[in-house]
């Protein structure tokens, strides 16, 4: 009796031992995520004597194949600045068509200069349709420098590109071995390696040795959730961004519409205060019909929309329908940093001239 029960144990344990070693040798076999390069340049390309090509930065990265099979692209090889609105476009699209065309593609790393990374980082966040990763990398030391980390860092984007649990998250930011997410991240130091904050919320997650780690989620429309269409935008609107500061003129405002500005972004002070003749000087752009959204030049925090309809009295005033109309096109930024405010704005005026609307993507974004 008792050798039949050790023996059906000893069956038990080889077909457990068995099915085990099936699992593990799929997982073995299984071939690894393709992830694609988009190179545009940066100071992580820009080694003195001729700057990296996207087939350079893919070279750079010892082990890179124990992770992912590469692909890679040359976008553009310029400073970020050097990006064209058409540029950003045309990047757009073409993640978007990539992903269209091959299923089979896990997901995307766009390299590019860190000055305005944050910016083109937001830009593909609303309108890249897919909930597959993009990573945008970046790197504060050039491949020239004794430190050059840009190679870790990219290393780490196509880590986190490569992984399931970055789908669905939003376009993401990824240096210093920290993820953010490109709606929340400032670069806030003009030099430090850690210069990518996302200030008030913190990190989404972290890269680190043994795997890539999340602890929270975005729970803003992006991405696969978007309503903006870049295959239908021909051309982007001409949206400023102005400071305020103590004293400020109004005429920068006013120049703006003038030479052609359909919205205006003011980066005001504390909750959205404006200073000098900037009152005027919005008062002049709401009514040549612009839109302006307040925002706020502090680094967090937010600017609340009015909630309800525009009041028939203000300030002890009835107020005209005219100015009443001037009212209405007066919008806020939420927590949006005020350069995005400036591209959420832009994408906004290409679908509709309806303040409530505009602000309703405000909220919702
Ligand atoms: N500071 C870099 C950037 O944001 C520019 C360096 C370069 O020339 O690539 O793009």
């Amino acid at each position: 009796m008792r050798l039949r029960s050790a023996l059906r144990l000893t069956l038990l344990a080889a077909a457990v031992l068995a099915t085990a070693t099936a699992v593990s040798f799929a997982q073995d076999t299984a071939p690894l995520p393709k992830v694609r390069l988009i190179a545009t340049g940066g100071t992580i390309s820009n080694r003195d004597g001729g700057r990296l090509t996207a087939e350079e930065l893919i070279k750079s990265m010892p082990g890179l194949d124990r992770y992912v099979r590469p692909e890679y692209e040359q976008f553009a090889n310029v400073a970020s600045g050097s990006l064209t609105l058409e540029q950003w476009l045309e990047l757009s699209r073409r993640i978007n068509q990539l992903f269209k065309d091959d299923a089979d593609l896990a997901g995307v790393v766009v390299t590019s200069g860190t000055d305005t990374l944050e910016e083109t980082a937001y830009f593909l966040d609303l309108t890249v349709k897919f909930d597959r990763p993009v990573v945008v990398v970046g790197s504060m030391r050039n491949p020239s420098t004794l430190g050059y980390e840009g190679a870790a860092n990219l290393l780490e984007g196509f880590r986190v590109a490569a992984d399931p649990a970055s789908r669905g998250k939003g376009v993401l930011v990824v240096l210093n071995d920290e993820i953010n997410a490109a709606r929340e991240v400032t670069k806030t130091d003009a030099l430090r390696l850690q210069t990518f904050q996302t200030r008030g919320y913190g990190v989404l997650g972290v890269v680190d040795r043994d795997r890539v780690v999340y602890y929270r989620d975005v729970i803003r429309r992006h991405t696969a959730a978007s309503e903006f269409d870049v295959f239908a935008i021909k051309e982007l609107p001409r949206v400023d961004v102005i400071l305020a500061y103590q004293g400020a003129p109004g005429d920068l405002i006013e120049s703006a519409v003038d030479h052609g500005a359909k919205g205006i972004v003011i980066a005001g002070a504390g909750a959205g205060a404006t200073s000098g003749t900037q009152s005027e000087g919005i008062n002049y752009a709401l009514d040549k019909g612009a839109i302006v959204v307040i925002g706020t030049r502090t680094g967090s925090g937010r600017v609340a929309a009015r909630r309800g309809p525009v009041p028939a009295r203000f300030g002890g005033q009835t107020l005209t329908d005219e100015q009443r109309a001037r009212f209405a096109r007066r919008l806020s930024a939420e927590d949006l940093a005020p350069v995005k405010a400036r591209i959420l704005l832009m994408l906004a005026l290409t679908k509709t001239q309806d303040p409530a609307e505009i602000q309703r993507m405000f909220e919702e974004y």
